[in-house]
């Protein structure tokens, strides 16, 4: 494994809406065990603590919250879509603060970590899973499902995603796509996974933050998604699922 340092090269750029990055990421080979651009089996806390410090300019996390389950008290959990969700790990808060943690820990300065968070947290406060990272919060983008899920009073059409990005905080230079927009609609077909989250979105936002081959990681995989906005992109990607 390649220990080298990213390069930043500080060019003077015209404006905060360069379309230029000035931060090249070092290239790493596979950790030992470990191959690029696969679906793999895993522990996702395995998977990154096998990644060296300050080496990763993209990480996409979805956690499987169990306080989705507990807030909105289904009562479905052995139904159809309640029985898949239920089917799949559910992580504590301290697994989530423990992913977070070992993220922020393998990012490059500046890099940049898309958290998915469900309406919840989102109102209620998740500052305390940033405590012991390097991140902060710049931006965050809902995504507009198209069609109509659970809910007890209003019906969910959106999940939304927590832009964060470790110290140093800056666009200039690093973010190089600036036609996104922070209300974003896709369609996602149902059935391969209760939680796939849209490609096209997730591609976008992986042009924005690194350069064409460059590695991209999600260590909670679910229907790899990433993957495959990875192989649209033309990065490469490293991550895993319990379920594989
Ligand atoms: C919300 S889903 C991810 C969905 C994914 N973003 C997609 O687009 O399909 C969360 C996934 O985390 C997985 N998971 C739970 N605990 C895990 C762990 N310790 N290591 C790796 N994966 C885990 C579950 O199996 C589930 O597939």
């Amino acid at each position: 494994m390649l220990h080298a340092k990213p390069i930043i090269t500080d060019a003077p750029l015209a404006t905060v809406f360069s379309k230029d990055r000035c931060i090249t990421a070092p290239a790493l080979n596979a950790p030992a065990g470990l191959h690029y651009n696969t679906r793999l089996k895993m522990d996702g806390l395995d998977l990154l603590s096998k990644l060296p410090a300050n080496a990763i300019p993209v990480a996409f996390f979805d956690p499987q919250y169990r306080g989705v389950l507990d807030k909105l008290s289904y009562g479905n959990e052995g139904v159809s879509r309640g029985k898949a969700r239920c089917s799949l790990a559910q992580m504590s808060e301290k697994t989530i603060q423990a992913f977070i943690a070992a993220i922020s820990r393998s990012l490059i300065p500046s890099g940049h970590l898309f958290l998915w968070m469900d309406k919840f947290h989102l109102c209620t406060g998740f500052a305390n899973w940033l405590e012991e990272t390097a991140l902060d919060v710049v931006d965050m983008l809902t995504w507009h499902k198209g069609r109509i899920g659970m809910g007890y009073r209003t019906r969910r059409t959106s999940e939304h995603l927590v832009v964060l990005q470790k110290k140093p905080r800056r666009a200039k230079g690093i973010w190089k796509v600036h036609t996104i927009p922070d209300i974003w609609s896709e369609q996602v077909k149902p059935g391969s996974h209760a939680h796939k989250k849209p490609t096209q979105l997730q591609g976008e936002l992986i042009a924005a933050v690194s350069n064409p081959g460059d590695l991209v990681i999600d260590p909670a995989a679910g229907s790899f998604s990433v993957l495959e906005a990875c192989q649209n992109t033309g990065r490469n990607f490293l991550g895993c699922d319990l379920n594989g």
